[in-house]
Order: structure tokens, then C-alpha cells, then sequence
């Protein structure tokens, strides 16, 4: 458990929510018809599920990365074989050839989940033998606390060349509203046409008071590994509530203070408790 938690907190924090506001985008039309394909790896489905729907709503091409030797052991032999074979920065193992030729398209949504803050090993073994220039790559990832922003900060490092989009992210445990936010992040990045209301910023950061570490706890109390204290908060109008960014007092891979934020969404709908979203390190 403690290796773990260090492999997952190995990720650095690269997004500040103090007023970050991407350009609104309250109307878009479809850019011009391309090919996509959306490839993805997917260890136990929830990634597979992302992929399904981006394929539909894209219409997109749908193919899988397989790895001839399978990660097909229990979650934590899964993380003891990753974490070795990232310690030993072990060349990535053989993947067995796509049924589609990456050259036909012009995007590729590029899926994974996050694995020791990172994307999934036969994912990155795949990233790295294909050359992507001149293609736009949309990647998208679930997780279960985070790691979209880390992920794709070492994609671009990896394709510095390559045209990489900031990209779509979930946690496994809210699934259920990929659907949803898959829709809003189309039309957002002028992939599908459409309207969403446009962004408010993030207000400043400040100290929290204690309706808003109750909604911390909330959120947040039933989460399995730590995510640090809360020590300042900043929200935003959302768009069926409120969104909280918490800066928290938490520790790096090596047991160093650092600080991570924490995203927690709280609905106006009745019934609904306030929801972790993602962590960012
Ligand atoms: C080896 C391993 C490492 C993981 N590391 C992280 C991590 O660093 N951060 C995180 O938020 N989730 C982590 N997870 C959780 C997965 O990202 C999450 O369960 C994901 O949705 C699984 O996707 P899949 O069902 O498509 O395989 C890890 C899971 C495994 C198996």
C-alpha cells in the first residue's frame, strides 16, 4: 500500500485553478470533416467504455491496444509489475499489431487509464513507436483520483512535433456522467456542434470557512488514499451548482510537502452530495 501511494503521488502538479478560464465557447461548429479513429487500452473496461461512446459520437473508427504479454493480474500485482518495470525504465513491451492502419487518419483519440500518475504502460509502449505528425491527438483517460493534466504534459514531451489536445478525463467511480461531460468537451473543442454555457473562472484563492470543509469531507472523506489538507479554497458558478478548487497540504513521491487541488463539484439538484471530480499534483 505505502509503495503505492508513492507511484501515485509521483505526478507534479502543472494546472493552477486560480482564475484559469479556457475560451468560452458558447456556440461551435464542426471542423471540417476528417478520418478519427479512437485507440484505447483498457486494462478492466472503464477506459473501454470512455472510448465506446467517443467512437459513437465521432463517429469514429474504434480500435484496441493489446500487449502480447497481458496485464491480466489483481490490481495489486498490476501495480508491483508497473512500478518494476518503471524503476527498471524497462523498454515497453511488445504490443500486437492494430486491425487499422494508423496513416489513414488524420485525429486519433488516444485513450488510457492513469497508471502511477501516468499512462497505462502498453498505452505509452504504443505512443512511442508511432510517428503522429501531422495528426491532431485527442487523448482521454480515466483515473481514480486524477492524472489527465500529468499525462499529457509526458505525451508532449515524448512528441514535442505532434499537435496533442488538452484532452478529456474522468474518475472511474463517476462513469456514469461521461456521457454527459464527453458531449460538453466535443463541443467545447469545436469537434461537435452545439451550445454549453461558457466558463466562469475560478475567483481567488482564499481560507476556507467551515461549510466549505464540511464540503471537503464530504466529498472527499471516503476517498481510499489521501488526498492532503485542505488549507484554501477558491470556487466558481457551475453548471448545475458550484465548483470547488481546495488546495491541499499533501507529500510527493518522496514523502516531501507539496500541495495538490482538489476539484469537488456540488449540485443544486436535491439528493446529490457534493462530488470529487479530480486531483490534480
Ligand atoms: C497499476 C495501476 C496503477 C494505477 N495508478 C493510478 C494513479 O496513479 N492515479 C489514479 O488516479 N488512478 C490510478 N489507478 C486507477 C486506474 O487509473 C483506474 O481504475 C482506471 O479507471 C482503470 O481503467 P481501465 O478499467 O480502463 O483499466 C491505477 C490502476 C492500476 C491498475
Amino acid at each position: 500500500m505505502k509503495k503505492f501511494l508513492m507511484a501515485i503521488t509521483v505526478a507534479l502538479s502543472l494546472v493552477g485553478c486560480g482564475n484559469q478560464q479556457k475560451p468560452a465557447a458558447e456556440k461551435s461548429s464542426p471542423r471540417h470533416s476528417t478520418k478519427s479513429l479512437v485507440l484505447y487500452y483498457s486494462q478492466t473496461h472503464t477506459t473501454e467504455k470512455v472510448a465506446k461512446l467517443l467512437a459513437e459520437a465521432v463517429s469514429a473508427d474504434l480500435d484496441s491496444i493489446v500487449p502480447v504479454e497481458p496485464y491480466n493480474g489483481t490490481f495489486e500485482e498490476t501495480v508491483e509489475r508497473c512500478k518494476n518495470e518503471m524503476e527498471r525504465d524497462e523498454k515497453p513491451q511488445l504490443i500486437k499489431s492494430l486491425n487499422v492502419d494508423v496513416a489513414e487518419y488524420d485525429t486519433v483519440y488516444f485513450g488510457y487509464p492513469i497508471w502511477c500518475g501516468v499512462a497505462a504502460r502498453p498505452a505509452e509502449a504504443w505512443f512511442m513507436r508511432f510517428d503522429l505528425r501531422g495528426k491532431t491527438v485527442i487523448p482521454f483517460c480515466t483515473f481514480g483520483s486524477g492524472g489527465l493534466e500529468t499525462s499529457v504534459a509526458v505525451l508532449r514531451k515524448m512528441a514535442s512535433s505532434v499537435n496533442i489536445l488538452d484532452g478529456y478525463g474522468i474518475r472511474s467511480a463517476r462513469i456514469d456522467k461521461a456521457a454527459e461531460e464527453i458531449d460538453e468537451f466535443l463541443i467545447r473543442n469545436g469537434i461537435k456542434e452545439g451550445e454549453v454555457a461558457p466558463e466562469v473562472p475560478f475567483g481567488d484563492k482564499r481560507e476556507l470557512n467551515d461549510e466549505e470543509k464540511g464540503i471537503f469531507d464530504a466529498a472527499c472523506g471516503d476517498y481510499p488514499f489521501p488526498l492532503g489538507t485542505p488549507v484554501k479554497v477558491s470556487s466558481r458558478v457551475a453548471k448545475n451548482g458550484m465548483e470547488y478548487c481546495f488546495v491541499t497540504d499533501s507529500k510527493d513521491a518522496k514523502g516531501n510537502p507539496a500541495q495538490a487541488e482538489v476539484y469537488v463539484i456540488v449540485s443544486n439538484e436535491a439528493g446529490v452530495g457534493p462530488e470529487f471530480t479530480k486531483v490534480v499534483r
